[in-house]
């Protein structure tokens, strides 16, 4: 979610550093820093918020040397957007200058014990615990006492390490979260996304999980001998992690949105959720007893998918609204009311306006959101971030099942504190937790789904039907089909085709009908029945090994069995994948549909 570049060799390190970054900038970052290590061993350490390429000019000014540094593009998920939360961090004697991507989950722990132990912090970032593990560790030898620190540390980390006191070396370790070194002549580059170093060299080793790299000027050893890889990217598809679209990648970060939603918050064993946002809060929410959930687009679906939640299993009482038509009303809450806002920028002007409403009756305000120190953000009372990492397809993925993911939690949060069985919370989080690896399966449909997406391209109308906590995903699936194809897609639930929209049906107006095997099951057959009565093609979306559902549909798309509350996070993925293939076919701009735009900050 952060980017990362190092640079030992025989050329001035900073401009190289200074370019890297600003390839990697077109994730969105909101700071930067860079630390470099001149002749006598001197830090030029340089840390702001903001982005890059406004501040390119006066960084070209400055006169820095040395051929040995890092730099890094801040992406916050943990502690406000600062120049002091702004990566390198360093030790207490700023001997030790470090850039990290990924989460320390126990880094409260590890602080707490470290402070006990005199060190000294100097921001609210994770990973500040990480130089500070090093110097402690550190006798003469960088690697030894990255090694060392290394042991202690739960999370995902890629990260570039140099000293004042073992220079002439950069040492850059990886898990689970990328990092690569690339190959040049009488230099090596680090980095954590091939982007940041294509236009210097091609040739790179992939670090693998639990190996330590360090890097001399004219040489460089890792614990195993790895092979040289030709990377075989333009760099605007490196951009683009070599797909030919943001939303594809997207998409396919899909899986990793589930897992960085829910890392180290779920504690399958005590069947509970730890989330830090809400600990302030903690008690206040105990004395809820109603929830208004506002959002707009996708995440006004979420909410949607989180009122079946949260009064099923949270035995709370929920009302969803969208945040344009929310500001408007006159809601009658009181001091047992919270109100949730949910919004992937955290600066939609809709939601803020309904937040600000919120505000001033004084009730509770919670937020759950992707942007760290966004307007929502730091305007709600207390919140959860999503983790999903930058966003930049207009339309919405995989922040939609990073909010899910959150929302289940939070389901499990608020059951824990009232009615649900200590057996019901395991249930739930264990499930949970296995949703990233079958995410991943589902992703291995999108072949089929394009094959479909090639039979289906020249129809211009589709229904989208589902029920239950399906109901609001065929709402995303046509909104997602609309928005980037600009087909004419209606979601409805499914009971509701005999109120009027079965008039429409014809062969000429395919259904897609969310049907997993559960509560609603025989009711989606049913519905599924009265479309084919009328001649309408029918693609299914049903849990696998469900053989019957052929019997009446024309298509089956199968997805794996998960918790009846958790199916939404699966059951979307094929339709962002259909809509995604659909519109590529049309010959859309993916990326950046007409007429809309990523962020809505106007009402
Ligand atoms: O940033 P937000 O989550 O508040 O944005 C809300 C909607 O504007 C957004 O979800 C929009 O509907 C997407 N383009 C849908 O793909």
């Amino acid at each position: 979610m952060c980017g990362i570049v190092g640079y030992i060799g025989k050329k001035p390190a900073f401009p190289i550093l200074l370019s890297g970054l600003k390839r990697l900038e077109y994730r969105g970052y909101d700071s930067y820093g860079f630390c470099v290590l001149n002749a006598q061993n001197e830090p030029f350490l340089y840390k702001r918020i903001g982005r890059i390429s406004d501040a390119e000019k006066e960084l070209l000014d400055l006169k820095v040397e040395g051929n040995i540094g890092e730099a890094h593009t801040r992406w916050a998920t943990s502690g406000a957007v600062t120049n002091k939360n702004a990566h390198p961090h360093f030790d207490c004697s700023k001997n030790i200058f470090l850039v990290h991507n990924g989460i320390i989950e126990n880094y409260q722990e590890l602080k707490e014990k470290l402070i006990k132990e005199g060190h000294k912090f100097n921001s609210e970032c994770d990973t500040e615990i990480l130089p500070h593990l090093i110097e402690k560790y550190f006798e003469g030898n960088l690697e030894e006492a990255v090694r060392k620190a290394l042991r202690e540390v739960k999370g995902t980390y890629g990260i570039a390490v140099i000293s004042k006191k073992d220079p002439q070396k950069l040492v850059a370790a990886r898990f689970s979260s990328p990092l690569l070194l690339g190959m040049g002549q009488d230099e090596t580059l680090v980095a954590s996304d091939p982007t940041a170093i294509i236009t210097h060299t091609r040739q790179v080793i992939n670090l693998d999980d639990n190996e330590i790299a360090v890097i001399n000027p004219n040489n460089f050893f890792i614990l195993k001998e790895k092979p040289l890889v030709q990377i075989e990217w333009t760099p605007e598809e490196a951009e683009k992690g070599g797909y030919p679209h943001f939303m594809l990648k997207e998409i396919m970060e899909e899986p990793e949105a589930i897992e960085n939603a829910i890392r180290g918050r779920v504690m399958v064993e005590d069947g509970s959720v730890k989330l830090g946002g809400l600990d302030v809060i903690a008690e206040k929410l105990r004395e809820i007893n109603r929830l208004i959930l506002v959002a707009c687009g996708t995440a006004h679906y979420a909410a949607q998918v989180g009122e079946y939640m949260l009064e099923e299993y949270a035995g709370i009482s929920c009302e969803v609204d969208i945040g344009s038509e929310f500001r408007y009303r006159k809601p009658i809450v009181d001091e047992k009311t919270a109100a949730i806002f949910i919004s992937q920028s955290g600066e939609t002007a809709d939601t803020l306006a309904a937040l600000r409403e919120m505000k001033k009756k004084g009730i509770l305000t919670l937020g759950i959101t992707n942007v760290v120190g966004s307007t929502q953000a730091r305007e709600t009372d207390a919140g959860v971030y999503i983790r999903s990492g930058p966003e930049i397809a207009v339309a919405s993925t995989k922040a939609f099942l990073g909010q899910l993911a959150t929302l289940a939690m939070f389901t499990v949060f608020l059951g824990r504190q009232r009615d649900m069985a200590l057996v019901m919370g395991k249930r739930i989080v264990s499930e949970l937790s296995k949703l990233p690896e079958l995410a991943k399966k589902v992703l291995k449909l999108a072949p089929e789904i394009e094959k479909l997406a090639k039979k289906y391209k020249d129809f211009k109308n589709f229904w989208f039907i589902g029920r239950k906590y399906n109901f609001p995903i065929a709402l995303e699936g046509a909104l997602k089909l609309k928005e980037i194809s600009y087909l004419h897609a209606e979601g409805i639930g499914g009971g509701e085709l005999k109120h009027g929209p079965l008039a429409l049906i014809d062969e000429n107006f395919p259904t897609i009908a969310i049907c997993p095997s559960d509560s609603v099951y025989e009711k989606m057959c049913s519905n599924i029945e009265e479309v084919k009565a009328r001649g309408g093609p029918v693609i299914a979306l049903a849990t696998e090994g469900n053989e019957e559902i052929k019997k009446i549909a024309d298509e089956v798309i199968y997805i794996p069995k998960t918790l009846e509350m958790l199916t939404p996070i699966l059951s979307v993925i094929p339709l962002h994948l259909f809509a995604y293939y659909m519109a590529v076919l049309l010959g859309k701009d993916v990326d950046k549909p007409r007429n809309l735009a990523k962020s809505i900050v106007v009402e």
